[in-house]
């Protein structure tokens, strides 16, 4: 096996003069992750003969053990397929609200909203989704027998892998709130001491689990003990969730969104994802200006690609919510390049538009989402991006069951009309309702070139997914950049409200950011933006680049 490991940076402040990297190169396949361990997991799996949706199954599995902030299945997400033959298939594994939500379930007896019920308390847990996802993408697209793609994650989780410095140190962040739920605490610490780089974590309890869905699939996770497990903890923790819930939860198929982008064929996740109609809207703004032309991170480029993301997710917020209760959602309306046009005649060059109302903001979101991609030996790809919301979720270990739950019910808004300008968000289309998906930033994104596979892209960041993944789109597509050099490249961040471009603190010349201020944008640092994982196929050499993000430790690209 032909394989180059990335170097690790754990710092990104680092990055200043990132040092490049080139893109590790392979002929036949290759899977990048957040965890090199589960990426060399999935390139086994492929080498064994296995289908892009295999290897990524059996990837996610094995970040579930090894990148235990992220990687799931107590969560969910989303799994978008480009087959060999050209067509598309998503599947849609994003966590749903217990039986029992409704509009006003994070309000409290006195009808004042409450932050710790909507996302730090067992209320706030979906009914998870990942496991009937994969199951279900591996039951339409699978060669490789379901207990060949978990029986790894089982062993991971039983006879422990090496902890590094990366998770030694995340832990440690954690180990207070770890603190607040027995079976967590004792998960991740050694009895209250925190790991250390070099220990090994050993996991029984989520191998016991793992070992029952590999034996029983969905139903050794949605049924039977391990949802007794579930049931018992919500109960005692004042949660709402139930046994029926599990056993209802079912991953949806639906069709892909696609677009184009400068002869560019590309394959997005429609709603509940919010990234595939946000993404496809800010590419068909920008197709209309000449960004080779107009040169990469120049202030020019930097405003007409900030004015386009504001008028996106402007539209992201009075729009999109679950399809399936929000029915009249207007996509084709949005996705047009007609629409497109318009919006680009509101934008001018020379001055910056001010965001209404202006006051208005988004809560937090935290960067704990992972995302992986695959492309197999046949071209099949894979962009899979999937999360537990925050880091480590809910951060409550289900006792005996050994596995993270979510905390998405946080990505409903707060309660009906409830936005103001602390940063509520009380808007129609995404409130809770029992059986709802949330509305998710995640955008798994595939493009292709003259019917054959371009490129796989993907990363976790809450709302500045959407951003991330279209930069890293177009510094491949406009900017001529090879995946590594897109992937480092430094980012910015505009989503309508609050009105100011957010941007890495490394890499943007002080005289660029004068010059934005000139144009009118308000600016803010930040340390980091996102974890892109990506591969581009150049088709007509036969080979395979991936770059996988030097921002995060642990993570690689593995091929052959
Ligand atoms: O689905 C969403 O949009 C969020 N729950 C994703 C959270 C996230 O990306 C956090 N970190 N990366």
């Amino acid at each position: 096996m032909k394989r180059r490991v990335l170097v690790l940076c754990a710092v990104f402040g680092a990055l200043c003069a990132p040092v490049e990297a080139a893109p590790v190169q392979a002929r036949r396949s290759m899977v990048v992750s957040q965890s090199l361990l589960a990426s060399e997991v999935g390139a086994k799996v492929l080498a064994e003969g296995g289908h892009a949706v295999d290897a990524a199954v059996a990837t996610a599995m094995a970040l579930a053990v090894t990148h235990p902030s992220a990687g799931n299945i107590g969560g969910g997400g989303f799994l978008l397929l480009r087959s060999a033959d050209g067509q598309s298939h998503a599947y849609d594994f994003r966590e749903k609200a217990p039986a029992a939500a409704s509009a006003t379930m994070f309000l409290d007896d006195d009808d004042e909203y409450d932050l710790r019920a909507h996302r730090f308390s067992h209320l706030a847990v979906g009914v998870p989704g990942t496991v009937a996802g994969l199951h279900l993408a591996w039951k339409e697209q699978g060669r490789l027998p379901w207990r060949r793609l978990v029986e790894p994650a089982v062993a991971l989780a039983r006879d422990g892998f090496t902890v590094s410095e990366g998770l030694a140190r995340s832990l440690r962040r954690q180990l207070p709130l770890f603190r607040l739920y027995a079976a967590s605490y004792a998960q991740f610490s050694k009895n209250g001491a925190p790991y250390v780089a070099g220990d090994t974590l050993k996991q029984p309890d989520l191998a016991r689990t793992l070992e029952r869905i590999a034996e029983r699939g969905p139903a050794g996770f949605y049924e039977g003990e391990t949802a007794a497990l579930i049931e018992k903890e919500m109960k005692e923790g004042g949660g709402v969730m139930t046994a029926a819930d599990l056993r209802a939860y079912e991953a949806k198929k639906r069709t892909p969104l696609r677009g184009t982008y400068r002869g560019h064929e590309v394959i997005a996740m429609p709603p509940p994802s919010s990234g595939g109609p946000t993404l496809l809207l800010m590419l068909n703004v920008l197709e209309g200006y000449d960004l080779r032309a107009k040169g990469r991170g120049t202030p020019t480029t930097i405003h007409l690609m900030a004015e386009t993301m504001r008028r996106a997710f402007a539209d992201r917020a009075r729009h999109l919510g679950d399809p399936d209760f929000n029915p009249a959602m207007p996509l084709s309306r949005l996705l047009s390049k007609d629409y497109a046009a318009s919006l680009r005649r509101t934008i001018r060059e020379d001055r910056a538009s001010k965001s209404e109302p202006t006051s208005f903001e988004w809560p937090a979101e935290s960067d704990e989402t992972t995302h992986l991609s695959v492309v197999d030996e046949a071209r099949h790809a894979v962009s899979l991006t999937y999360t537990l919301e925050d880091g480590y979720g809910s951060k409550i270990v289900v006792p005996g069951a050994g596995f993270l739950l979510n905390n998405e019910m946080g990505d409903f808004n707060a309660g009906p009309n409830l936005t103001n300008v602390e940063g509520r968000i009380g808007t129609a289309p995404n409130l809770a309702a029992p059986g709802k998906r949330m509305l998710s930033s995640m955008t798994p994104a595939i493009l292709a070139k003259d019917g054959r596979l371009f490129m796989v892209i993907g990363s976790p960041g809450g709302r500045t997914i959407i951003n991330t993944v279209l930069e890293c789109i177009v510094n491949v597509v406009d900017f001529g950049l090879d995946i590594q050099a897109a992937i480092d490249a430094p980012r910015f961040h505009h989503q309508w409200l609050p009105d100011r471009i957010r941007h890495e603190r490394a890499g943007f010349a002080p005289e660029v950011l004068a010059e934005l201020k000139a144009r009118g944008h308000v600016l803010k640092a930040t340390s980091s933006q996102g974890v892109g994982e990506g591969i581009v196929s150049l088709a007509a050499e036969n080979r395979l680049e991936g770059g996988s993000d030097r921002r995060a430790p642990d993570g690689g690209a593995v091929g052959r």
